[in-house]
């Protein structure tokens, strides 16, 4: 969502935060600001649309400037316009500050911040923090953002600086990310530790109801009550590569092609094959307390709620364990069944989503086993789960997720093959899963070699402005998923349905200019299949085929045929999504849009 960066040290801080704010530009990016401490002012720039605009307007002598605070933005009070964007100060521009989360008691404030004379000069819920600070500053600026923050309720994640205290940042946490990390004379801040690991792997992750100082020399934690903390740095291990995109002209295509590279990662160590299972030590539950699980329920969303459905169909076919999946934001206020004996899965890339944080929060409240599946090391998701997984799919930067829901999906038949053999599963089966598991990324390499055919396939369709995309089985939530990937990127109107129930309503929509997307694999449900793009074909759709290798069984329907190698129904999921991935990527090229930053949409969304 939005992104913060902070800056306090020997070096100048206008180019630091600019690279930072580029590097968090995939979390949100209608307007961006900086403020820079300036002697014993507060100089603040901003601009709307991408960060190169910020850039451009380098403020003369910004060299001298060696502590400041930017931020980019994903609007949600207030239009994008410059008004609106970060840092808000107050009035006399003495502090400022950037803010990520939602001040939920912000129209109360502002009533009664205006009614004692403060004037307000944008539309956002941020604002009321600056004029609260100003109003609680008594000569300790860690003290005033303290009382200033006990006044919200509300999520944040914030950043502040003071032309009355030079050298220093305050941040503070609840709810929403932050991230600080520890240079040589510098100390820097984030909402996300991708813009700092170009310049140190040293951080330490704030919890909720805690606040720093930062100076160039020290930082020093403690919670908003005002009792010290003391926390040992993490190490990040993640690279990003200097190069940024590299040879690919995304982000998006990028990732699809680290693909093999990503599974291989998620694989490595995690498949026994003299034990014909999966090593999962992150998990933590002996046989027995594993044995105990009578439930399982995946809470997520995007994506991630996507590859938690491929999920609960491996979890009831493998494992014997009856599975659901609730959209994260629907879990807490549905009152879920959830007994001691519940395993929460709650999946996230990144970690951080609100929904499915607080999703983790209620399973936590209701004594369930809970276990994340995140690829952010140390996010707040994976930290408050206790035991998970971590994906290890690297960086991904593109908004459309990629790697990760393949990552995730290889990572949850992992989880059902050792759930699986610790009750129903016999030695061949386990033995037979590890096989499929291992072939995965192989497989994977097979389904690129198709770009250039899907590329065609994808041209040729662009045109199109709806589109259905059907499957059946495991192959369901790959049609949901494929038909995302094309509305996140394309604009266009995407439907992915359950082929059966296309009869049930939507085939009224179907006729020459709408073509439907069919995912025909070789698993079982195929003779279904065959007969729902019939029903298709009867209304002059036009299709779109995915099948399993060389297979002739769609060729009497269409010419547009997309082959993606045999498999099994478990892996099928996964070779049939990058498929439309691919195809997703292709029609919003041809279509000329952005791609890798699509309009409305922000990576990580950290408001409910
Ligand atoms: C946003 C992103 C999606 C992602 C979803 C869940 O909507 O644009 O790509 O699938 O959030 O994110 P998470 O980090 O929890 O997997």
């Amino acid at each position: 969502m939005c992104g913060i960066v902070g800056y306090t040290g020997p070096k100048p801080a206008f180019a630091f935060l600019i690279d930072g704010l580029k590097r968090l530009e995939y979390r949100g990016y209608d307007s961006a600001g900086i403020s820079l401490l300036n002697g014993d002012s507060v100089l603040t720039v901003k601009s709307i649309g991408k960060v190169v605009n910020l850039e451009a307007k380098r403020p003369t002598g910004e060299r001298k400037m060696h502590t400041g605070i930017a931020h980019t933005r994903w609007a949600t009070h207030g239009i994008p316009s410059e008004r609106n964007a970060h840092p808000h100060t107050d009035e006399k521009g003495q502090f400022a500050v950037v803010h990520n989360g939602i001040i939920e008691n912000h129209a109360d404030l502002r009533k009664r911040l205006e009614a004692a004379g403060h004037k307000f000069a944008s539309d956002t819920d941020s604002e009321v923090i600056p004029h609260l600070i100003e109003e609680f500053y008594n000569g300790d600026l860690a003290e005033a953002v303290a009382a200033a923050l006990r006044q919200i309720s509300g999520t944040y994640g914030i950043a502040v600086i003071s032309s009355k205290d030079p050298d220093t940042i305050i941040t503070a946490r609840l709810g929403s990310p932050i991230v600080i990390g520890l240079g040589k004379d510098a100390n820097m801040v984030a909402s996300d530790v991708t813009a700092l690991v170009t310049y140190t792997r040293d951080v330490i992750y704030l919890n909720d109801g805690e606040m720093a100082i930062l100076t160039p020399s020290k930082v020093e934690l403690r919670t908003l009550a005002n009792v010290p903390v003391q926390r040992q740095a993490s190490q990040v291990s993640w690279e990003i590569s200097a190069d940024g995109k590299g040879a690919y002209d995304h982000y998006m295509l990028k990732e699809i092609y680290e693909q093999p590279e990503s599974v291989e990662n998620s694989i490595r160590g995690r498949l026994n094959f003299k034990a014909a299972n999966a090593v999962l030590s992150g998990l933590n539950l002996t046989p027995r307390e594993m044995a105990q699980i009578n439930r399982i329920v995946v809470a997520a969303c995007g994506s991630s709620f996507h590859a938690g459905l491929v999920g609960s169909y491996y979890f009831e076919d493998i494992s014997g364990i009856p599975a659901s999946v609730e959209q994260a934001a629907e879990f807490r206020y549905r009152n879920p069944i959830i007994e001691p004996n519940t395993l929460v899965l709650p999946i996230s890339q990144s970690g951080e989503t609100a929904d499915t944080l607080a999703a983790v929060r209620e399973a936590v409240n209701k004594g369930a086993i809970v276990a994340s599946l995140c690829n952010v090391v140390g996010s707040t998701i994976a930290r408050e789960s206790g035991r998970g997984i971590y994906l290890h799919a690297g960086p991904e930067i593109s908004v459309a997720s990629t790697k990760a829901f393949t990552c995730q999906v290889t990572v949850l038949l992992m989880l059902a093959l050792l759930l699986g053999r610790n009750r129903r599963l016999n030695h061949e089966w386990g033995e037979n899963l590890v096989r499929e598991i291992e072939a995965i990324p192989d497989l994977l390499r097979e389904v690129l070699k198709q770009a250039p055919r899907i590329e065609q396939i994808a041209k040729a369709t662009a045109h199109a402005n709806d589109l259905f995309y059907i499957g059946r089985g495991c192959l369901y939530p790959a049609a949901l998923e494929g038909a995302l990937k094309l509305k996140e990127i394309s604009y266009v109107h995407a439907e992915g349905y359950h082929a059966a129930e296309l009869k049930h309503g939507p085939i009224a929509l179907l006729e020459p200019s709408v073509p439907v997307v069919a995912l025909c694999n070789n698993i079982p449900g195929k003779d279904k299949m065959l007969g729902n793009i019939q029903e298709c074909c009867a209304r002059k759709a036009p299709i779109i085929a995915v099948v399993s290798g060389d297979d002739d069984c769609c060729d009497k329907f269409t010419d547009s045929i997309i082959r993606v190698p045999e498999s099994s129904r478990f892996v099928a999921p996964i070779t049939t999504v990058v498929a439309l991935q691919i195809f997703a990527y292709y029609f919003a090229r041809e279509r000329g849009c952005e791609i890798d930053q699509p309009r409305n949409l922000a990576k990580s969304v950290t408001v409910e």
